[in-house]
């Protein structure tokens, strides 16, 4: 961290002394105020619920520019990544720093695709599940049952530990979404075939059967790898920040991950993209594009408690870079399917440009979001919307995983304890049960 020639003062009304804060300069963006050592001097904590204010570490993963629309890996643009790289690709600029060259790319897509199997186990320990089960809930448990079966990497101190957990959390996500998605269906599993790449493999493990082939179609599988990229990493979110906390007490990478997966669960976090569709699928039976405006008379309403889900964003106050892509490669797999007269689609469309041009979105900023057209995408594909916000998880695993060893490796990295502003009872005295009226 550099230290800023400019340092901040407290000063309090009531005559208590000053404080001399030091700040730090980032690359870019935002300096920080180190206040590390405000409670120490002056007996006071610091006040930021859902952290508006507070940056939680010093990262060099990614960076996010919410008023420019910008988002960038490791300093490189997620459009030059996903116009020219692929998932592999980006997974390993994440977890080493820089983008592979060709052999690189080979041995490490090599070491991913050789640990795709899961442990045969797995799928009794998955018989356990209601056929029912929301595929969050069973990738809840799968995720956190992989420190069960791989005892020889669950050590988070360990770098080889952490190296090969990374490796087989990476691989292995795909093949336990598939599952996942049989399971529900009742059809068996298939294994994961290693001559295909990542994203046409786990297609293949959710559309195949052993009685038939899929096909793998060249602009599905690059809408898939696609979704991979842009989920792949997004600072620290809350389940980033969920990952972080968990593994700061030590606990093994795959308890950590499972953390994050139920954290992504949330429909203000990675489920809203299912509950964007969702939504989409209440408008179409209250009547449709006719009745959009009746929906969005709701959306306004602050008593309805219902929002326009898959738009607006925590830190994207103008665009999402990452909504731009892929509503690219919306059009482009609607057209490469027909879909464009679907009516759930046309309602997405029409409800899309409503809300652009609505003066309450407008003046507040609210714009389709990333899991507004991947959501639809999804869709398109073939993919049933429960299972929408387990593909994010498995994007998003590589990201955790970054981030998680990123803050073991930190030598200012502690267990996370957050203080409060208790506002309780103060001490008083157990009155006894038979004397409590
Ligand atoms: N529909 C209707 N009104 C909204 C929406 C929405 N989707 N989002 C925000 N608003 C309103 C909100 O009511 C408030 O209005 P007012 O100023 O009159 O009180 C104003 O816009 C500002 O909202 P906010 O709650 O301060 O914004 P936030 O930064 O706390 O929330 C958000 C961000 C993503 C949680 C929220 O926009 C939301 O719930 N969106 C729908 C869920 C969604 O699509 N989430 C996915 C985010 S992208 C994927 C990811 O990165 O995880």
């Amino acid at each position: 961290m550099t230290p800023s020639d400019v340092k901040a003062t407290l000063s309090f009304s009531d005559g208590s002394p000053e404080m001399q804060l030091p700040i730090y300069k980032g690359s870019v963006g935002p300096d920080v105020i180190d206040i590390r050592k405000l409670y120490a001097q002056t007996g006071k904590f610091t006040y930021d619920p859902g952290f508006l204010s507070t940056a939680s570490c010093a990262s060099s993963i990614t960076y996010i520019d919410g008023d420019k629309g910008e988002l960038l890996y490791r300093g490189y643009p997620i459009e030059q990544l996903a116009q020219n790289c692929d998932y592999m690709e980006t997974c390993y600029l994440l977890l080493n720093g820089e983008l592979p060259n060709v052999a690189e790319r080979a041995a490490f897509t090599r070491l991913v695709t050789r640990h795709t199997m899961v442990n045969e186990q797995m799928q009794f320990f998955l018989r356990g599940f209601r056929r029912d089960a929301h595929p969050m809930a069973i990738m809840t448990g799968l995720v956190g049952a992989l420190s069960a079966f791989y005892h020889d990497s669950t050590d988070i101190n360990n770098p080889t530990h952490r190296e090969i957990s990374a490796i087989r959390l990476i691989a292995k996500m795909p093949t336990l979404v598939a599952m996942a998605y049989k399971y529900t269906t009742g059809q068996p599993y298939l294994y994961p075939q290693n001559n295909l790449s990542y994203a046409s493999n786990f297609m293949r493990m959710m559309f195949a059967t052993p009685c038939e082939e899929y096909e793998p179609n060249d602009v599905l599988v690059r809408a898939m790898d696609r979704i991979f990229i842009l989920h792949a990493d997004h600072e620290q979110n809350a389940s980033t920040s969920t990952v972080r906390l968990c593994g700061s007490s030590g606990t093994n990478p795959f308890a950590a991950i499972a953390a994050g997966v139920a954290c992504l669960w949330g429909p203000a976090h990675g489920g809203a993209n299912e509950a964007a569709l969702n939504m989409l699928e209440e408008v179409q039976k209250m009547g449709g594009v006719d009745k959009i405006g009746e929906f969005i008379k709701q959306v306004k309403d602050k008593n309805s408690g219902i929002k326009l889900m898959g738009f607006g964003h925590r830190v994207y106050k103008n665009y999402d870079p990452r909504a731009k892509l892929m509503r690219e490669t919306c059009h482009e797999v609607l057209d490469s399917l027909g879909l464009h007269d679907d009516p759930l689609f046309k309602l997405a469309m029409t409800l899309e440009k409503i809300a652009l041009e609505d003066e309450y979105f407008v003046s507040r900023k609210l714009y389709p979001n990333v899991d507004f057209y991947s959501g639809i995408v999804q869709r398109a594909i073939g993919i049933p919307v429960p299972l929408f916000t387990a593909i994010f998880a498995l994007a998003r695993t590589v990201g955790w995983i970054a981030q998680l060893n990123e803050m073991i490796g930190d030598p200012e990295y502690k267990i996370g304890r957050p203080r409060q502003l208790f506002t309780g009872a103060t001490a008083r005295t157990v009155v006894p049960i038979a004397k409590r009226g």
